[in-house]
């Protein structure tokens, strides 16, 4: 059992490392052939038992025919008129290779041998006189059907007749012939079939398992050929629709990674504009205070020691308020230096107050109209700071945009605070732009103010939204959520109040 079972696994493995054609193949040529061999073995007996059947049957036929119709010649010992009767059994039947009649003793009376009567052949075959003697004898010219037919039931003697079977094997020669040639037509015409019918089959799975290696090599651009919609055809519509999907989210990958690489470029040009911004506000500051509170400390000191060594009261007083103006000039210098660096209004008044003070000083610099509406900021509780800072940052680069570029007579300004959100507009009258384009355009360094707008607005979960055209003005649409930290803030305000 084991063994067998070896030997099934052996020629398993055999049969599945061949390809899928030749499988397909053999199995259609061997199944011809084998119905094909086994019909020619089974017609070919049976063919040959039909035809002995009835050649037995012509034998005795032809026998008792030959011994009934020898009777009254061999009663009067007419030997013409018998060799005419043995004569005619041979040459009225192609089957019968000769006839004799023998008398009463076994002597031959009459034969159709014409060169000698075999001698073994009187004693090879006789009857009892109860009816015909079928003997098969075994010659040299091959099988003969012998039939001993008795005269008078034996009494006067025995007709013998000899049937060979050649005509009978050239028949189903003829008809074995004929199957086998059949059959390897039948092989021939299977094997064509096969042939076409494995190209049809293994045509699409070829095509598939080329794809898939394309595939395997990462290229996701190659798609199944669709032959028919049979199941073949529906695994390679599959295979196709996983391989679009795959394509999209390759797509997508490349995209993210691509914006990715953006925004890192982006990010870390902004850094270095922020760092050399901050040298440069450093730089500012220093000058300042070393030409002008320097400067101002400086004659300060040179006011006091001329007051100090003052001859008069009038004079001493004259100095004094000198140096009380010098004071209060260097007292602003120094107030609007510290303002400029981060406005205290917007710590100790809130967002609309320190907007406010700005845009006064925006007007008298750039002569440019702006106003100012705020609603939701009736009440006392303040934004967080960092949504002040970010709102007041991104509005002064929105005003020094519109300064600089818009060529504008006007700008409006709103804000408004409306939970979950506030929102701040600023809109020119300017000549515009294509904000499209420049917030398309890979050189982040052109668009770097309006990045760190949008940056800066990120950083709350905020967005900016900016609308331009040329001669249709901008407008710039903050939107910054006030979310949990920002309710929490306002609460603790509240509980502190
Ligand atoms: N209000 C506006 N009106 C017209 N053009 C504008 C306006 N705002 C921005 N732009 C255009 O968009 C461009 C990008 O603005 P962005 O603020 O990013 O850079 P910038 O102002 O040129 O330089 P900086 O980095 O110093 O801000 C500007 O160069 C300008 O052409
Ligand atoms: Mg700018």
């Amino acid at each position: 059992m084991k063994r067998w079972r070896a030997l099934a696994l052996d020629v398993w493995a055999i049969a599945g490392a061949v390809d899928l054609r030749t499988k397909i193949m053999g199995i259609v040529v061997g199944v011809v052939l084998l119905f094909g061999l086994g019909a020619t073995t089974l017609v070919h007996h049976g063919f040959e038992e039909s035809l002995r059947g009835q050649l037995e049957k012509r034998a005795l036929t032809v026998g008792r025919d030959l011994a009934a119709r020898s009777t009254d010649p061999l009663l009067v010992n007419d030997l013409f008129q018998l060799y005419s009767l043995v004569r005619d059994a041979v040459s009225t039947n192609e089957d019968v290779r000769y006839a004799f009649v023998q008398d009463s003793s076994g002597q031959v009376v009459v034969h159709t041998f014409g060169d000698g009567f075999p001698r073994l052949l009187a004693t090879a075959n006789s009857t009892d006189g109860t009816g015909s003697q079928l003997q098969i004898l075994n010659t040299e010219e091959g099988l003969v059907w012998d039939v001993a037919s008795p005269i008078l039931g034996g009494k006067v003697g025995t007709a013998r007749v000899g049937f060979t079977d050649h005509r009978l094997r050239d028949a189903v020669n003829a008809m074995t012939r004929w199957l086998l040639l059949t059959t390897v037509l039948a092989s021939i015409t299977g094997l064509l079939a096969a042939i076409f019918l494995t190209w049809v089959l293994t045509q699409p799975l070829l095509n598939l398992e080329e794809v898939a290696h394309k595939v395997a090599r990462g290229d996701l651009t190659v798609r199944a050929h669709i032959w028919a919609k049979d199941e073949i055809g529906r695994v390679g519509m599959t295979f196709n629709a996983m391989l679009d999907d795959l394509r999209r989210a390759q797509v997508k990958n490349e995209e993210a990674t691509q914006e990715l690489i953006r925004k890192e470029q982006s990010r870390s040009q902004l850094l270095t504009k922020v760092i050399t911004a901050q040298e440069e506000e450093r730089q500012r500051i220093a000058r300042e205070l070393h030409d002008q509170t320097g400067q101002s400390l400086t004659s300060l000191l040179v006011g006091l020691k001329v007051a100090e060594s003052a001859s008069t009261l009038g004079e001493a007083r004259e100095r004094i308020r000198q140096v009380r103006d010098v004071a209060a000039r260097t007292l602003q210098e120094v107030r609007t230096l510290a303002w400029e660096l981060r406005p205290s209004l917007l710590d100790d008044l809130g967002l609309p107050a320190a907007l406010d003070r700005y845009l006064t000083l925006y007007k008298q610099q750039y002569g440019i109209e702006v106003d100012l509406h705020s609603t939701g900021f009736e009440h006392e509780d303040r934004l967080p700071s960092e949504v002040e800072v970010t709102l007041y940052r991104i509005i002064q680069e929105a005003l020094t945009n519109v300064a600089r570029h818009a060529k504008a007579h006007s700008v409006s300004i709103v804000l408004d605070r409306r939970p979950p959100e506030v929102v701040a507009v600023v809109e020119d009258d300017g000549q515009g732009f294509d904000a499209a384009k420049v917030l398309r355009s890979s050189d982040v360094r052109s668009r770097l103010g309006l990045y760190g707008m949008q940056e800066r607005a990120s950083l709350l979960g905020g967005t900016v939204l900016i609308e331009s055209s040329h001669r249709q003005g901008t407008t710039v649409r903050v939107a910054i959520p006030l979310n949990g930290a920002v309710i929490r803030q306002s609460e603790a305000n509240h509980e502190v109040g």
